[in-house]
């Protein structure tokens, strides 16, 4: 049995997690049996209770085996209350340091690039540091000497874990890790990057490991997105690399996030990269690809592995056979795009 606890969160979460969450009871078959618990937090719930989970959020959660997620965010609350009171305190306290971000061509799927090679590339993303720290302040309010500072925590610990998570990555797959660094600019977490990367470096002989400048990386994954197979980046370089190479690959609707506590101690949460598209959000339009192929990584990392493969072939072939959301210049809702992969999972 996997308990997975659910959180559609709010504009479209709800409406493409309901379609996970219809794939996946589709493909579970003995001896697979799932448990949704849902979970109705997010913006709505902060207007109501002025917080967006309750006080006891975390430790309600902390008992499940995984954690499937839509998106959090409405224009009603502002974006770091939001985000700062759900899904950020969520990844921190659980300790979801690796950030795992899959970006491929599916068949069907045409990007928007002339010449997008054969892409099919994982971004991992620091998840828990960096620039992502609450440690700063402002002073001197509203006067014209108002200063914001905001610190990058980096530490050794940190850097080093998800560093290494990259070089077993890559030595999974083509053997080839790019570090996103920014040392020219940077001038003392990024150096301190560095030099942990090398050091990592150095115990894998098999990976062909280089560092990249940030700003060029970002051009090249434009230019050339084929080359790369694994990058590994700090908290903001992933977040931003890793939109790019989902919008690369066909649109931010199609890419899965996988926020994972690779050591097992607390749950992990999967969802899709994209967030609440308050713009289509209620009309029954967004693409589900990014949530269906996160329902399909979780059960993988639930033990369930074929099961995934079933579930990511599925979408696969029903993009292959025309049926796409408008994102992808197709003309179906979010509905008939679900319906179609249920059927091809003989639900
Ligand atoms: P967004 O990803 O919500 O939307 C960007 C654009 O992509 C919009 O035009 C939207 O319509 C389109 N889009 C996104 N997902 C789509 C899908 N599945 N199908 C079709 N089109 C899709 O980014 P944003 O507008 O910057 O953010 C909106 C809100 O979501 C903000 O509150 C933001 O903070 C939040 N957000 C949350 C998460 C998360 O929960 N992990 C991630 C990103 C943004
Ligand atoms: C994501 C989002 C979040 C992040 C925001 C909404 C805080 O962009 O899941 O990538 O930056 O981590």
């Amino acid at each position: 049995m996997v308990r997975v606890a659910v959180i559609g969160g709010d504009g479209i979460g709800p409406e493409v997690v309901r379609a996970g969450m219809r794939v996946m009871e589709a493909a579970a078959d003995d001896p697979l049996e799932l448990r949704f618990t849902e979970f109705e937090w997010g913006c709505e719930y902060y207007l109501e209770h002025g917080r967006m989970m309750p006080e006891d959020g975390i430790e309600r959660l902390r008992g499940f085996d995984e954690i499937y997620l839509g998106a959090v965010g409405w224009p009603t609350v502002p974006d770091h209350v939001s985000l700062w009171g759900l899904l950020l305190p969520i990844r921190r306290r659980f300790d979801q340091y690796v950030n795992l971000r899959p970006a491929r061509l599916l068949r069907g799927v045409e990007s928007p690039l002339a010449n997008p090679g054969n892409l099919d590339v994982t971004v991992v993303r620091e998840n828990t540091e960096g620039e992502y720290s609450d440690s700063g302040g402002r002073i001197y309010k509203e006067t014209p000497h108002e200063i914001a500072v905001q610190e990058s925590i980096f530490t050794r610990r940190g850097v080093e874990r998800i560093v290494r998570y990259g070089f077993e990555e890559a030595k999974g797959r083509r053997g080839l890790l790019v570090g996103a660094t920014k040392s020219n600019g940077i001038s003392i977490t990024m150096p301190f990057f560095d030099e942990i990367f090398n050091e990592v470096a150095r115990e894998y002989p098999e990976v062909e490991a280089s560092l990249m400048h940030a700003d060029a990386l970002a051009a090249r994954l434009v230019l050339d997105p084929a080359r790369f197979d694994v990058i590994v980046g700090s908290n903001l370089f992933g977040d931003l690399l890793s939109e790019i190479t989902a919008a690369v690959s066909g649109a931010i609707g199609i890419a899965p996030s996988a926020n994972l506590n690779p050591e097992g101690a607390f749950p992990s949460l999967f969802e899709p990269i994209h967030g609440s598209a308050p713009d289509i959000a209620g009309q029954g339009v967004a693409n589900p690809a990014g949530a269906i192929w996160a329902a399909a990584l979780m059960l993988e990392h639930a033990g369930h592995p074929k099961t995934g493969g079933r579930i990511l072939e599925a979408l696969e072939e029903t993009l292959a056979s025309g049926i796409r959301t408008r994102d992808l210049g197709g003309e179906a809702n979010t509905e008939e795009m679900t319906d179609a992969v249920v059927e091809r999972l003989g639900g």
